[in-house]
Protein backbone atom coordinates (compact mmCIF):
# COMPACT_ATOMS: atom_id res chain seq x y z
CA UNK A 1 0.00 0.00 0.00
CA UNK A 2 1.34 3.19 -0.93
CA UNK A 3 1.94 5.71 2.28
CA UNK A 4 0.58 8.63 1.87
CA UNK A 5 1.14 12.00 4.14
CA UNK A 6 -1.91 12.70 5.70
CA UNK A 7 -5.09 10.80 5.90
CA UNK A 8 -8.37 12.17 7.74
CA UNK A 9 -11.18 9.63 8.52
CA UNK A 10 -14.54 12.10 9.26
CA UNK A 11 -18.15 10.88 10.84
CA UNK A 12 -20.41 13.31 10.20
CA UNK A 13 -24.32 13.79 10.63
CA UNK A 14 -24.46 17.38 9.61
CA UNK A 15 -21.33 18.35 7.68
CA UNK A 16 -19.45 19.99 10.99
CA UNK A 17 -16.98 17.63 11.12
CA UNK A 18 -16.62 16.85 7.44
CA UNK A 19 -16.04 20.97 7.36
CA UNK A 20 -13.05 20.80 9.51
CA UNK A 21 -11.65 17.58 7.86
CA UNK A 22 -12.25 19.79 4.57
CA UNK A 23 -10.34 22.84 6.26
CA UNK A 24 -7.67 20.50 7.16
CA UNK A 25 -7.48 18.99 3.87
CA UNK A 26 -6.57 22.55 2.71
CA UNK A 27 -4.20 23.59 5.05
CA UNK A 28 -2.12 20.84 5.23
CA UNK A 29 0.08 19.40 3.13
CA UNK A 30 -0.68 16.34 0.81
CA UNK A 31 -4.23 15.37 2.51
CA UNK A 32 -6.26 12.15 1.87
CA UNK A 33 -9.65 12.14 3.41
CA UNK A 34 -11.69 9.24 4.17
CA UNK A 35 -15.43 8.57 5.45
CA UNK A 36 -15.95 6.64 8.73
CA UNK A 37 -19.04 5.26 7.62
CA UNK A 38 -17.61 3.67 3.98
CA UNK A 39 -14.29 2.64 5.48
CA UNK A 40 -16.50 0.49 7.79
CA UNK A 41 -18.12 -0.99 4.85
CA UNK A 42 -14.45 -2.75 4.16
CA UNK A 43 -13.54 -5.87 5.57
CA UNK A 44 -10.15 -5.05 6.75
CA UNK A 45 -9.73 -1.12 6.76
CA UNK A 46 -5.96 -0.01 7.51
CA UNK A 47 -4.15 3.29 7.05
CA UNK A 48 -0.70 3.79 5.76
CA UNK A 49 0.46 7.15 6.56
CA UNK A 50 3.23 9.67 8.21
CA UNK A 51 0.30 11.03 10.01
CA UNK A 52 -3.43 10.20 10.53
CA UNK A 53 -6.20 11.77 11.94
CA UNK A 54 -10.07 11.40 13.21
CA UNK A 55 -12.63 14.04 13.29
CA UNK A 56 -15.90 13.21 14.73
CA UNK A 57 -19.11 14.96 16.89
CA UNK A 58 -18.87 14.82 20.38
CA UNK A 59 -21.98 12.41 21.57
CA UNK A 60 -22.75 12.84 24.96
CA UNK A 61 -19.09 13.63 26.49
CA UNK A 62 -17.87 10.99 24.44
CA UNK A 63 -17.13 8.90 21.29
CA UNK A 64 -19.73 8.27 18.66
CA UNK A 65 -20.39 4.53 18.76
CA UNK A 66 -19.27 4.60 15.38
CA UNK A 67 -16.23 6.11 15.96
CA UNK A 68 -15.60 3.68 18.51
CA UNK A 69 -16.46 0.78 16.68
CA UNK A 70 -14.15 2.06 13.62
CA UNK A 71 -11.30 2.39 16.06
CA UNK A 72 -11.40 -0.90 17.16
CA UNK A 73 -11.52 -2.07 13.54
CA UNK A 74 -8.54 0.19 12.20
CA UNK A 75 -5.17 -1.47 11.53
CA UNK A 76 -2.71 1.40 11.74
CA UNK A 77 0.28 0.30 9.85
CA UNK A 78 4.19 2.02 10.81
CA UNK A 79 3.42 4.43 13.78
CA UNK A 80 2.35 7.98 12.30
CA UNK A 81 1.47 10.63 14.44
CA UNK A 82 -2.35 10.61 15.28
CA UNK A 83 -4.41 13.53 16.01
CA UNK A 84 -8.15 13.58 16.76
CA UNK A 85 -10.71 16.62 17.13
CA UNK A 86 -14.03 16.81 18.51
CA UNK A 87 -16.45 19.23 16.84
CA UNK A 88 -18.93 20.08 19.59
CA UNK A 89 -22.18 22.80 20.31
CA UNK A 90 -20.78 23.74 23.64
CA UNK A 91 -17.48 24.86 25.13
CA UNK A 92 -17.61 21.72 27.84
CA UNK A 93 -15.07 18.79 27.83
CA UNK A 94 -15.56 15.60 27.76
CA UNK A 95 -14.26 12.04 27.15
CA UNK A 96 -14.10 11.37 23.81
CA UNK A 97 -9.82 11.30 23.78
CA UNK A 98 -9.65 9.23 26.77
CA UNK A 99 -11.41 6.42 25.03
CA UNK A 100 -9.89 7.37 21.80
CA UNK A 101 -6.70 6.46 23.32
CA UNK A 102 -7.68 3.78 25.11
CA UNK A 103 -8.72 1.64 22.51
CA UNK A 104 -5.44 2.65 19.92
CA UNK A 105 -3.10 1.88 22.94
CA UNK A 106 -4.16 -1.43 22.56
CA UNK A 107 -2.52 -0.87 19.12
CA UNK A 108 0.39 0.24 20.68
CA UNK A 109 -0.40 3.47 19.55
CA UNK A 110 -1.63 6.86 21.02
CA UNK A 111 -2.91 10.49 20.28
CA UNK A 112 0.09 12.50 19.88
CA UNK A 113 -2.54 15.87 19.34
CA UNK A 114 -6.13 16.24 20.51
CA UNK A 115 -8.77 19.67 20.17
CA UNK A 116 -12.14 20.32 20.38
CA UNK A 117 -13.46 22.85 17.74
CA UNK A 118 -16.91 24.77 18.90
CA UNK A 119 -19.29 24.86 16.13
CA UNK A 120 -23.21 24.37 16.75
CA UNK A 121 -24.85 22.31 17.94
CA UNK A 122 -27.35 19.35 16.10
CA UNK A 123 -28.74 18.80 19.53
CA UNK A 124 -32.23 19.44 18.87
CA UNK A 125 -34.14 17.26 21.24
CA UNK A 126 -32.49 19.42 24.18
CA UNK A 127 -32.59 23.04 22.30
CA UNK A 128 -33.37 24.74 19.03
CA UNK A 129 -30.35 25.14 16.94
CA UNK A 130 -28.35 28.87 17.45
CA UNK A 131 -29.17 32.20 16.21
CA UNK A 132 -26.93 33.10 12.53
CA UNK A 133 -25.08 35.73 14.29
CA UNK A 134 -23.60 32.48 17.15
CA UNK A 135 -23.63 30.50 14.43
CA UNK A 136 -21.51 33.28 11.98
CA UNK A 137 -19.22 34.29 15.62
CA UNK A 138 -19.01 30.54 15.85
CA UNK A 139 -17.87 29.90 12.44
CA UNK A 140 -15.22 32.88 12.33
CA UNK A 141 -13.54 31.52 15.42
CA UNK A 142 -13.44 28.36 14.20
CA UNK A 143 -11.72 29.36 11.15
CA UNK A 144 -8.79 30.64 12.79
CA UNK A 145 -8.38 28.06 15.27
CA UNK A 146 -8.18 25.43 12.41
CA UNK A 147 -5.03 27.52 11.25
CA UNK A 148 -3.62 26.96 14.43
CA UNK A 149 -4.55 23.09 14.53
CA UNK A 150 -3.16 22.89 10.73
CA UNK A 151 0.24 24.34 11.70
CA UNK A 152 0.54 22.06 14.74
CA UNK A 153 -0.40 19.12 12.42
CA UNK A 154 2.24 19.79 9.97
CA UNK A 155 4.60 20.51 12.34
CA UNK A 156 3.67 17.27 13.95
CA UNK A 157 3.70 18.51 17.25
CA UNK A 158 2.28 17.50 20.31
CA UNK A 159 -0.80 19.20 21.87
CA UNK A 160 -2.07 17.78 25.35
CA UNK A 161 -4.94 20.38 26.93
CA UNK A 162 -7.46 17.80 26.64
CA UNK A 163 -6.40 16.00 29.23
CA UNK A 164 -7.33 18.89 31.67
CA UNK A 165 -10.97 17.76 32.76
CA UNK A 166 -10.57 14.65 30.96
CA UNK A 167 -12.81 12.60 32.43
CA UNK A 168 -15.74 15.22 32.42
CA UNK A 169 -19.62 13.89 33.24
CA UNK A 170 -18.21 10.46 31.77
CA UNK A 171 -20.95 9.01 33.54
CA UNK A 172 -23.38 10.48 31.31
CA UNK A 173 -21.85 9.09 28.20
CA UNK A 174 -22.39 5.02 29.87
CA UNK A 175 -25.73 5.94 30.11
CA UNK A 176 -26.41 7.44 26.75
CA UNK A 177 -24.63 4.20 25.33
CA UNK A 178 -26.49 1.84 27.47
CA UNK A 179 -30.09 3.09 25.73
CA UNK A 180 -28.97 4.49 22.17
CA UNK A 181 -29.97 1.90 20.31
CA UNK A 182 -34.12 2.41 20.91
CA UNK A 183 -34.10 6.32 21.48
CA UNK A 184 -35.18 5.81 17.65
CA UNK A 185 -38.67 4.69 19.54
CA UNK A 186 -38.52 8.87 19.90
CA UNK A 187 -38.83 9.31 16.01
CA UNK A 188 -42.35 10.01 14.43
CA UNK A 189 -42.76 10.43 10.83
CA UNK A 190 -45.44 12.89 9.30
CA UNK A 191 -46.73 10.88 6.73
CA UNK A 192 -48.81 14.00 5.20
CA UNK A 193 -45.56 15.70 5.00
CA UNK A 194 -43.14 12.87 3.63
CA UNK A 195 -42.50 12.73 0.23
CA UNK A 196 -40.52 8.96 -0.12
CA UNK A 197 -37.49 10.88 -1.33
CA UNK A 198 -35.15 8.64 0.76
CA UNK A 199 -32.83 10.89 2.17
CA UNK A 200 -32.82 9.93 5.89
CA UNK A 201 -32.53 6.33 4.99
CA UNK A 202 -29.54 7.36 2.97
CA UNK A 203 -27.89 9.29 5.50
CA UNK A 204 -28.33 6.56 8.25
CA UNK A 205 -25.12 5.61 9.14
CA UNK A 206 -26.41 2.26 10.58
CA UNK A 207 -28.60 0.94 7.86
CA UNK A 208 -31.12 1.92 10.72
CA UNK A 209 -33.65 2.91 8.15
CA UNK A 210 -36.06 0.60 5.94
CA UNK A 211 -38.73 2.05 3.94
CA UNK A 212 -41.59 -0.39 2.94
CA UNK A 213 -43.93 1.48 2.00
CA UNK A 214 -42.22 4.80 1.35
CA UNK A 215 -42.20 6.24 4.67
CA UNK A 216 -39.11 5.48 7.48
CA UNK A 217 -39.30 2.77 9.69
CA UNK A 218 -36.75 2.58 12.53
CA UNK A 219 -34.82 -0.74 13.73
CA UNK A 220 -33.44 0.07 16.46
CA UNK A 221 -30.40 0.23 15.55
CA UNK A 222 -29.79 3.98 16.05
CA UNK A 223 -26.72 5.66 17.50
CA UNK A 224 -28.59 8.86 17.70
CA UNK A 225 -26.87 11.01 15.02
CA UNK A 226 -29.87 12.85 13.97
CA UNK A 227 -28.81 12.86 10.10
CA UNK A 228 -32.16 11.58 9.35
CA UNK A 229 -33.94 14.28 11.89
CA UNK A 230 -31.81 17.58 10.09
CA UNK A 231 -32.06 16.28 6.63
CA UNK A 232 -35.13 15.56 5.58
CA UNK A 233 -36.46 18.63 3.29
CA UNK A 234 -39.87 18.57 4.54
CA UNK A 235 -39.58 18.38 8.31
CA UNK A 236 -41.32 15.18 8.46
CA UNK A 237 -39.55 13.89 10.58
CA UNK A 238 -39.73 14.99 15.04
CA UNK A 239 -37.77 13.82 17.75
CA UNK A 240 -41.16 13.29 19.88
CA UNK A 241 -42.74 16.26 20.52
CA UNK A 242 -39.95 18.80 21.38
CA UNK A 243 -38.46 19.52 18.03
CA UNK A 244 -41.50 20.38 16.54
CA UNK A 245 -41.03 23.99 15.57
CA UNK A 246 -37.36 24.08 15.85
CA UNK A 247 -35.13 24.98 12.95
CA UNK A 248 -33.11 21.75 10.88
CA UNK A 249 -29.02 22.31 10.40
CA UNK A 250 -26.62 21.04 8.14
CA UNK A 251 -23.45 23.26 7.88
CA UNK A 252 -23.53 25.96 5.49
CA UNK A 253 -20.23 24.78 3.34
CA UNK A 254 -21.16 21.44 2.85
CA UNK A 255 -24.03 19.81 0.56
CA UNK A 256 -26.45 17.27 1.11
CA UNK A 257 -25.04 15.01 -1.49
CA UNK A 258 -21.74 14.60 0.48
CA UNK A 259 -23.10 13.96 3.93
CA UNK A 260 -25.17 10.71 2.54
CA UNK A 261 -24.45 7.16 0.80
CA UNK A 262 -24.37 6.54 -2.85
CA UNK A 263 -26.60 4.68 -4.43
CA UNK A 264 -26.09 4.82 -8.07
CA UNK A 265 -29.48 6.43 -8.88
CA UNK A 266 -27.89 9.60 -9.33
CA UNK A 267 -28.71 11.73 -12.21
C1 LIG B 1 -26.53 12.52 20.46
C2 LIG B 1 -25.76 13.81 20.46
C3 LIG B 1 -25.08 14.17 21.59
C4 LIG B 1 -24.34 15.36 21.62
N1 LIG B 1 -23.62 15.64 22.74
C5 LIG B 1 -22.86 16.75 22.76
C6 LIG B 1 -22.04 17.03 23.89
O1 LIG B 1 -21.96 16.26 24.85
N2 LIG B 1 -21.32 18.18 23.88
C7 LIG B 1 -21.36 19.05 22.83
O2 LIG B 1 -20.69 20.08 22.88
N3 LIG B 1 -22.12 18.80 21.72
C8 LIG B 1 -22.87 17.67 21.68
N4 LIG B 1 -23.62 17.39 20.56
C9 LIG B 1 -23.56 18.31 19.41
C10 LIG B 1 -22.59 17.83 18.34
O3 LIG B 1 -21.41 17.32 18.92
C11 LIG B 1 -22.20 18.97 17.38
O4 LIG B 1 -23.31 19.59 16.86
C12 LIG B 1 -21.29 18.43 16.27
O5 LIG B 1 -20.50 19.48 15.77
C13 LIG B 1 -22.06 17.81 15.12
O6 LIG B 1 -21.15 17.35 14.17
P1 LIG B 1 -21.57 16.84 12.72
O7 LIG B 1 -22.29 18.02 12.05
O8 LIG B 1 -20.29 16.55 12.04
O9 LIG B 1 -22.46 15.67 12.89
C14 LIG B 1 -24.35 16.22 20.50
C15 LIG B 1 -25.06 15.85 19.34
C16 LIG B 1 -25.75 14.65 19.32
C17 LIG B 1 -26.49 14.28 18.07
S1 LIG C 1 -36.22 12.38 4.21
FE1 LIG C 1 -38.26 13.06 4.88
S2 LIG C 1 -39.45 13.20 3.01
FE2 LIG C 1 -37.65 11.99 2.53
S3 LIG C 1 -38.33 9.84 2.89
FE3 LIG C 1 -37.38 10.54 4.79
S4 LIG C 1 -39.10 11.32 6.01
FE4 LIG C 1 -39.83 11.16 3.90
S1 LIG D 1 -31.88 6.34 12.56
FE1 LIG D 1 -31.42 8.52 12.28
S2 LIG D 1 -30.47 9.13 14.21
FE2 LIG D 1 -30.45 6.89 14.17
S3 LIG D 1 -28.45 6.35 13.33
FE3 LIG D 1 -29.86 6.44 11.61
S4 LIG D 1 -29.74 8.54 10.80
FE4 LIG D 1 -28.79 8.51 12.83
Amino acid sequence: MKKISTVIYYYSATGNSLYVARELQKAVNDVEIRSIVEAMQEDKPQVNAECVGFVFPMHYFGLPLQVEEFLQKLTILESPYIFAIATCGVPYWGRPFVDAEKILKEKNRQIHAAWYVRLVSNYIPLRDIAADWRINIRAWLAERKLKKIAGTIEKREHHATWQLLRKFCAGYHDKWKAEQRKIDENFQCDREKCTSCGLCERICPRGNILRPQGQPVWQHSCVECLGCLHICPVKAIEYGEITKGRKRYRHKKIEVTELIRRTGKEA
